[in-house]
């Protein structure tokens, strides 16, 4: 894998059964591949191409993968599949060795991903721009599970964003799986459900990736608000800490409203059937007055919680004030005003403090894992 990943195939063309590909650009190198702009020379049709290296991946993986988002396309937040092609000559002439790979071409979604826009401040501050986007990707969750497709690695690295950051698309269906009962312990840490995580290997008991798609949204709704996640996995002793008394738990670190707190912690339950569905989960977001605390609540608040509060949701309001994104209704002043007068700490202070407590999701970009195959 090293080697490939080193191997940069910009510039080079594939013939493919529709022509002539060439891949124009890389744009990341993932865990199971590599994602290029493409064209297709005879169109000019520009796409996103994940390229996965027969050494990493077999061709039937790959075309279970692709069936799978095939399957659950037609929903309006799922990324459209536009062609598999199954072992694709890629290799170097001379030099290098040849290598095969297998192409699974995709619409080009140019508001590239979720991670990237939450990393970026898009959403801090804008509790109708979070909603809308939450419901989207619930939405494309709930379609997936009445297909019987369980995501496993819901996080928002695999969430795509149109242009204008309006619409976001479900992706990488690498993980996914059309078993209800699973054993084994997949997706990413951050954002893995208590049961999948502490799973143990060739352990034949069951758990559900139906309700641990559920938890990963949690999360999901969590970065979008704070730009942080509650813990970098259910290993660290913040979890312990969320576990032993949840309320104190948000209350010392995130400006999140009870009305979160609460809902937080009916998706963030160790068993699965007293955890919340996807239909309650919606309608409980959907009808959230806000997300945030109250100005007052916030004068009040833990050093860490105004440290979030300045290092994310500040931001994202400024962002927005400055015309940076775009601008619903103009009701931001409020807090901006007095912002300084509750804050006795300077903003730097504030962002180191947050960056050494907390998992802020800037500094994690995660790779998935998987232990074991079921
Ligand atoms: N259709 C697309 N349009 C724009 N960007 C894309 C598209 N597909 C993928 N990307 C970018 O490439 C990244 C990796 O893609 P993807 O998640 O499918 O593969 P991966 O991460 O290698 O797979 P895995 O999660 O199994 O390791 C995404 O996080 C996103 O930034
Ligand atoms: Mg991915």
């Amino acid at each position: 894998m090293a080697l490939f990943v080193g191997t940069s195939l910009t510039g080079r063309t594939v013939d493919t059964t529709d022509g002539p590909l060439k891949l124009q650009r890389r744009l990341i190198s993932g865990s199971s591949g590599t994602v290029y702009i493409a064209e297709y020379t005879k169109t000019h049709r520009q796409v996103a191409v994940k390229v996965i290296p027969r050494s990493i991946q077999s061709a039937d993986c790959s075309a279970e993968e692709f069936r799978k988002q095939q399957d659950v396309q037609d929903h309006e937040n799922i990324a459209h599949t536009i062609a598999l092609y199954p072992n694709a000559r890629l290799g170097h002439h001379g030099i290098h060795t040849s290598f095969t790979g297998d192409l699974l071409v995709f619409d080009l979604y140019r508001g590239g991903d979720l991670f990237t826009a939450i990393a970026s401040y898009h959403y801090g501050a804008q509790e109708d721009k979070i909603r809308d986007t939450f419901l989207q990707v619930l939405s494309a969750v709930e379609y997936c599970h009445d297909h019987g497709i369980f995501h496993r690695d819901i996080k928002p690295e695999n969430i795509l964003c149109s242009e204008d950051g309006r619409h976001v698309f479900l992706t990488d269906f690498g993980l996914a799986t059309t078993e209800d009962m699973v054993h084994c312990r997949c997706g990413s840490p951050m954002y893995m459900s208590w049961e999948c995580s502490t799973h143990h290997v060739g352990d034949p008991a069951t758990f559900s990736a139906k309700a641990s798609d559920v938890w990963s949204l949690g999360m999901i709704l969590l970065a979008l608000v704070t730009g942080h996640c509650a813990w970098t996995s259910i290993q660290h002793p913040d979890y312990d800490r969320y576990r032993t008394n949840p309320d104190l738990f948000w209350k010392e670190r995130f400006p999140i409203s009870r009305d979160l707190r609460v809902l937080l912690n009916d998706v963030f339950v160790e068993k699965t059937e007293e955890r919340i569905t996807l239909k309650q989960f919606r309608k409980r977001v959907a009808d959230m007055p806000t997300f945030y605390l109250t100005k007052k609540e916030l004068a009040n608040a833990p050093p860490t919680v105004r440290a979030v509060w300045v290092a994310y949701v500040e931001r994202g309001r400024t962002q927005l004030e400055e015309g940076t994104v775009s601008k619903p209704l103009g009701s931001n002043e409020i807090h901006h005003h007095n912002h300084h007068h509750h804050m006795p700490f300077s903003a730097k202070n504030l962002l180191h403090h947050a960056r050494k407590v907390l998992p802020f999701i800037r500094a994690h970009r995660v790779e998935h894992v998987q232990s074991s195959l079921g």
